[in-house]
């Protein structure tokens, strides 16, 4: 995974505990503590171990960490990533756009970013449905994007997963519906 995911998860947790409870989790989770460059690549694993560690910590699951940091990590790629938004988007524009104009550009500049294969389908001028299939199984943190993206935006918007991989199903689907 591309290391803005990395360096963005190590702002997360010291946006909640600070620098020391960033080094103290690192070591809860069995890890080195170690730099992060967002231009470099790192295991996937290495989220995967922070983001256990931090829920056992807040008692909560690594889903609603994921999707936590999902919020917490859009404002961020739209900074980062400015001249691939249009100016004329909202939320669910920026949401039927990410794969064609997004997140297919990412790939292409950056060989190390993988962003997940996104299809949407634009159903209404008030609804998209987002079909997630990505081996990393991070729907969470595509709910949280969706959400910190309408935050940006200064909408409000209501995201339903109709189809989950983690219940079963074959990929997940997550509606988001603006409701003003
Ligand atoms: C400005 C908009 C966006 C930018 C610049 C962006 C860029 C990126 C980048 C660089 C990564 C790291 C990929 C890697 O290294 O492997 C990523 C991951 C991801 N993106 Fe996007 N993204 C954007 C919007 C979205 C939206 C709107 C969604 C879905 C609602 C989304 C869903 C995800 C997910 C779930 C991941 C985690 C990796 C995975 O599941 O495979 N992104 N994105």
């Amino acid at each position: 995974m591309y290391g803005i995911i990395h360096t963005e998860l190590r702002n997360y947790v010291v946006s909640k505990l600070g620098e020391a409870g960033w080094a103290s989790l690192v070591s809860e989770a069995g890890m080195e503590l170690k730099a992060y460059f967002p231009s470099e690549t790192y295991p996937d694993q290495e989220i995967r171990t922070i983001v256990s560690a931090a829920a056992k910590r807040a008692g909560v699951s690594e889903q609603d960490i994921l999707r936590d940091f999902g919020f917490f990590l859009a404002p961020t790629l739209l900074t980062v990533y400015k001249p691939l938004v249009k100016p004329e988007w909202r939320t669910l524009d920026l949401i039927e756009n990410t794969e064609q104009t997004i997140h297919k550009v990412v790939r292409r500049k950056d060989p190390g970013a993988l962003p997940p294969e996104l299809k949407v389908a634009r159903m209404s001028k008030g609804e998209v449905i987002i079909t997630y299939t990505s081996r990393r199984r991070m729907c969470s943190v595509a709910k949280g994007i969706a959400a910190g993206v309408a935050a940006h935006y200064g909408e409000t918007v209501d995201i339903t997963e109709l189809e989950c991989m983690h219940n079963g199903d074959g990929q997940c689907r997550i509606s988001v519906k603006l409701v003003s």
